[in-house]
């Protein structure tokens, strides 16, 4: 079988990291919006036009099935794609509620969503979570962590600032959801910052999972044989996923 990936830029490799390890799929393709990155600051249609374009991108590969690795992408274009694509479209956002239902089931019990400022507006991790019964939901847009993150900041000072600049009110959560595709770099050090008692959800992770439970698709059967596409830089999306992906 062969899929697609999409992200707006680098972000999305956190999460073809994952599906490349689950070996799920023969071939996976990789497209990152590059020249257009970051979505999380910019305003729903031109999100979900980029989102239509990448669509017709993909169009040329005869792929079975499309994941949008890109949460923000997956907070506003998931209809749009799927009401027009001939193959199956997935978002991160469905995979993550799942996962965050699958580890904590007392509904009281505190969640916080980090994000960048479109999928926190977009309210679709707080509705979706709602609706699941969650009744102590907290959202919080942390768009700096994005450039810290492609600069290569996992650790450190710097991001220390960061962590008590945004979580100055934040006690630690039972469950926080790595809603943007960036942040699972930071894991190690939001783990030490929040402590033990805090269960991350990771995007990469819960899509695994999600599509292993949903579709009936086995670990380890594929080669899992990357191709990666970008609209501007290609050598700089290898680069980083040379390092990312080890
Ligand atoms: N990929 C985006 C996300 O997961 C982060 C980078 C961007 O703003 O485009 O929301």
């Amino acid at each position: 079988m062969r899929i697609g990936v999409f992200d707006s830029g680098v972000g999305g490799l956190s999460v073809l990291k994952s599906l490349y390890e689950a070996r799920l799929f023969d071939e996976i393709i990789y497209y990152g919006d590059t020249a257009r990155v970051p979505y999380g600051v910019k305003d729903k249609d031109t999100i979900i036009k980029f989102c239509l374009e990448a669509l017709e991108f993909f169009n040329k590969f005869n792929i079975e099935m499309l994941i949008i690795a890109c949460n923000t992408a997956s907070a506003y274009a998931l209809k749009a794609l799927q009401d027009r694509a001939n193959f199956s479209v997935y978002g991160v956002i469905d995979a993550g509620v799942w996962a965050t239902k699958k580890v904590i089931s007392d509904k009281n019990k505190e969640i916080l969503v980090i994000a960048t400022k479109a999928t926190i507006n977009s309210k679709e991790y707080q509705k979706r979570l709602k609706k699941e019964g969650f009744n102590n939901v907290k959202a919080l847009a942390t768009g700096l962590f994005v450039p810290m993150v492609e600069d290569g900041i996992f650790s450190g000072e710097l991001l220390q600032s960061a962590f008590n600049y945004y979580f100055k009110d934040i006690k630690s959560p039972d469950a926080l959801i790595l809603a943007c595709t960036h942040f699972p770099l930071l894991s190690k050090s939001l783990q030490e910052y929040f402590g033990k008692k805090t269960r991350l959800i990771h995007s990469g992770e819960a899509i695994v999972e999600f599509l292993k439970t949903h579709n009936n698709l086995q670990s380890l059967k594929y080669k899992a044989r990357l191709e990666f596409y970008a609209s501007s830089d290609i050598k700089s999306l290898k680069n980083t996923a040379k390092i990312w992906l080890n």
